[in-house]
């Protein structure tokens, strides 16, 4: 994939370390820093969950997807028909440029926000894959992610949770996120039997909780 073209030929000036959605400079800044990584990291991500889940069907949940370039490896890993939704609450500015849209493989146009992301996911019959890429840091911020998963997955036979660590000083310290899923899971472990699979280098974890019996 080549993922420049997505910034191809658009004039950024210098801009600050700091991700604002809305200004094309700064999402084109944060992309060339973390694009690439993420995309290959999210991507092996997956490799990784779809050994866990076998042959089950995911629907994934990406929470904080950003411009959706995880849905490409979703794609790449599960095939073209996977079940994916994109959730942002905030759509980056990139995504209105004519390079994000004429962009090859293609990539999300319609976002999901947070609610009605929640919402969505009560109601899937699919299991779920709820998916924090880089971002339960920023998310947990503004949302009680917790309460809100503690919530839906009640109602849910089994389910899958997939967390990579938001990894740079810039966008988040990734020792909350740690502590912010420990204290999920211990909630959790009172309806759900949890397995957890450290992914690789400790760099994110990917979590399986079944309903006890
Ligand atoms: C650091 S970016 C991560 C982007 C991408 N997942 C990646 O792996 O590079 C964090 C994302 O969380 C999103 N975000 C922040 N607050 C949110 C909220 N309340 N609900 C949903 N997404 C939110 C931001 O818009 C941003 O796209």
């Amino acid at each position: 994939m080549e993922i420049e073209k997505i910034w191809e030929g658009i004039q950024t000036k210098d801009c600050d370390n700091v991700l604002k959605y809305d200004d094309l400079c700064s999402n084109v800044s944060y992309l060339k820093m973390y694009g690439k990584a993420n995309y290959e990291q999210n991507k092996e991500t997956f490799e990784k969950l779809k050994k866990i889940m076998n042959n089950e069907k995911p629907a994934i949940f990406s929470f904080g997807c950003g411009i959706g370039l995880d849905s490409v490896g979703a794609k790449e890993i599960f095939g073209n028909h996977v079940v994916y939704f994109p959730i942002d609450e905030y759509k980056w500015a990139i995504c209105e440029t004519k390079q994000y849209k004429d962009f090859e493989p293609k990539l999300p146009r319609k976002f999901i926000k947070y609610d009605e992301s929640i919402w969505l996911l009560q109601m899937t019959q699919n299991v779920p894959v709820i998916c924090f890429f880089h971002s339960l840091y920023s998310i947990k911020k503004e949302k009680d992610v917790k309460k809100d998963l503690l919530k839906v997955l009640k109602g849910k036979n089994k389910f899958y949770f997939v967390c990579n660590f938001t990894i740079n000083n810039h966008y988040g310290p990734t020792l909350n996120e740690r502590d912010y899923i420990d204290s999920l899971i211990e909630e959790l472990s009172q309806t759900f039997t949890i397995k957890k699979f450290d992914i690789i280098n400790n760099r994110g974890i990917i979590m399986h909780g079944s309903k006890c019996k």
